[in-house]
């Protein structure tokens, strides 16, 4: 069946324009005329850029009343990408968007989600789009190329597409073909949710919103001084003693074993991968307040709410430590699919030199039995890494000789710079959520950088990614979150997706300032940086 998509669009289109240019108010947001503009949004305002596009000019798809969403046959993995898209623009266009199995490899009509007919150059990540009058193709190797393509569909859309109340549209796509890929196969966020701790609606809202960046790993930070927040059954105390408080002294909480795996389930749905961080030998007093003979005296220390580090360490002489980590890395372990453990490392100040490294040196091969690949704080190269362990840079200048050599005998880093990516730094003095002891960071400091030439003797082939990690000492609601974040994290999201030849901060800012409207209509609490041009109304 051959459904006129297009022509239904321009119908709505010209229906739009002849409706005028008041602001019309549906639901709670009301959407202005900059909003509800007809001129489709180009190929390039898509944050992170996109590889390699080619517009063809006069040409748009309307989404319209009878669009249908077909998706790869026998893929229950596309399916639900097509679930997905349909889920997010139903209540702002208001039309059924069924999604059904495509009829075959070449549709003429609707939206597609097919595992066929990618280019090799697609890879396992990336995807093509091609958008003509009659039909919106996008055609991946893996469903994560399908939920990356429609990334970029939904950043093609106007803003009110993001709307949860139904808006007058039109909804045109700017014709054409864009061929996307990532640069590094790791693209992370971190949540501190240690300091403070945030409910499982929360994380998962955080996960929808680093998903519109491509963004594919979301590194938890499970466990600290002040908080520890993940149920272990084997020792219960951890979390329901060392999860009661947090930073300044609040109830504090933890994730229950289901919690835990409702968000890894809600971050697969997006095709992002849960990394957990138990964080030792330091950052441990909440575990040894809540178990006494963790401790080499044999006494608990009592629950910490400040904000030092550097004062804690587990018993690396005692056997029973190496029993209780095999025992919680086995149920953190069995609870992520991913393949990563992340055992912190940093800040071991209150460890003596030769115990740290004798100590990760034993929870590598804990870790590695438990059948999972080690990631720690870049600190840990002062062990000896396993040959899959990977490091995660975290220091303040772009030198650093004991990360350059392990980089060179083939540790793969995660770089983020505290100067450059820390999400908790405040972006200028008069910022007032937020630390800066590494550095202000506002948003043209947290894009002018290249992760794969940044750390001296550290080049692209041994960077795996790049994370921002949203530290939470002095932050504790989603809006304080998302205040911090963005917009920074689409910076780091764009330098970890984009090639390298797309670098450039004034295109940036103006795609930057794209999505301005998109959040306000998301209700996402951003800084509004006077680095970057935002549209009217955003
Ligand atoms: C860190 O910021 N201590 C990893």
């Amino acid at each position: 069946m051959k459904v006129y998509g297009g022509r239904r669009g321009l119908a709505s289109l010209l229906l739009a324009l002849s409706t005028g240019l008041a602001t019309v108010g549906y639901g709670a947001l009301s959407i202005t005329p900059a909003e509800a503009a007809v001129t489709p949004v180009p190929f390039s305002s898509v944050v992170p850029a996109v590889a390699v596009s080619t517009p063809t000019s006069g040409v748009t798809y309307g989404i319209g009343a009878a669009t249908t969403i077909y998706t790869e046959p026998g893929s229950t993995a596309a399916a639900s990408v097509g679930g997905y898209l349909a889920g997010l623009l139903r209540p702002s266009t208001g039309y059924p968007l069924p999604v059904t199995a495509a009829s075959g490899s070449s549709p003429s009509d609707g939206i597609s989600l097919l595992l066929s007919g990618a280019p090799s150059s697609a890879g396992n990540e990336g995807y093509q789009m091609d958008v003509t009058a009659d039909a919106i193709v996008i055609r991946a190797n893996r469903p994560a190329g399908l939920f990356a393509g429609v990334q970029t569909l939904r950043q093609l859309l106007p803003a009110a597409a993001e709307s949860t109340t139904a808006q007058p549209g039109p909804w045109p796509v700017a014709g054409g073909r864009i061929v996307d890929y990532p640069r590094f196969a790791y693209r992370g966020a971190m949540l501190d949710v240690a300091r403070h701790f945030f409910p499982v609606s929360t994380v998962e809202r955080y996960i929808d919103e680093i998903a519109l960046y491509k963004i594919n790993h979301l590194h938890l930070h499970l466990s600290d001084d002040q908080g520890w927040r993940i149920a272990v059954n084997s020792w219960p105390d951890l979390a329901v003693h060392g999860g009661s408080t947090a930073v300044g002294g609040g109830a504090g909480g933890y994730y229950t074993q289901a919690d835990y795996q409702q968000i890894v389930d809600h971050a697969a749905s997006r095709h992002i991968t849960i990394v957990p961080e138990i964080d030792m030998p330091g950052h441990t007093n909440a575990a040894l307040a809540s178990y006494a003979e963790l401790n080499c005296n044999g006494v608990a220390p009592p629950l910490y709410t400040g904000t030092d580090v550097g004062f804690s360490s587990l018993c690396t002489s005692k056997e029973l430590t190496y029993t209780f980590i095999d025992q919680v890395v086995g149920e953190l372990a069995a609870l992520t699919p991913g393949p990563y453990v992340h055992i912190g490392g940093d800040e071991a100040s209150s460890t003596q030199p030769a115990d740290y490294a004798a100590f990760i040196n034993r929870v590598q091969q804990i870790v590695a039995a438990h059948g999972k690949t080690v990631v720690g704080w870049h600190d840990i190269v002062n062990a000896t890494p396993l040959p899959s362990t990977v490091a995660q840079f975290w220091g303040t200048t772009s030198r650093n000789a004991a990360v350059t050599s392990a980089a060179q005998r083939g540790t793969k880093i995660i770089m983020s710079p505290a100067n450059l990516t820390y999400l908790d730094m405040k972006y200028n003095s008069r910022t007032t959520l937020g630390q800066n002891w590494a550095a202000y960071i506002d948003v043209k400091n947290a894009y002018g950088w290249n992760p794969g030439a940044y750390l001296s003797g550290v080049g692209e082939s041994s960077v795996l990614g790049v994370e921002a990690p949203l530290w939470t000492e002095t932050l504790k609601t989603l809006p304080d979150l998302e205040y911090m974040a963005f917009p920074r994290l689409p910076a780091i999201a764009e330098l970890g997706w984009s090639p390298y030849s797309t670098h450039d901060w004034k295109a940036f800012g103006q795609r930057l300032g794209a999505q301005g409207p998109r959040w306000r209509v998301m209700g996402l609490n951003y800084y509004r940086s006077t680095q970057v041009t935002w549209p009217a109304g955003s």
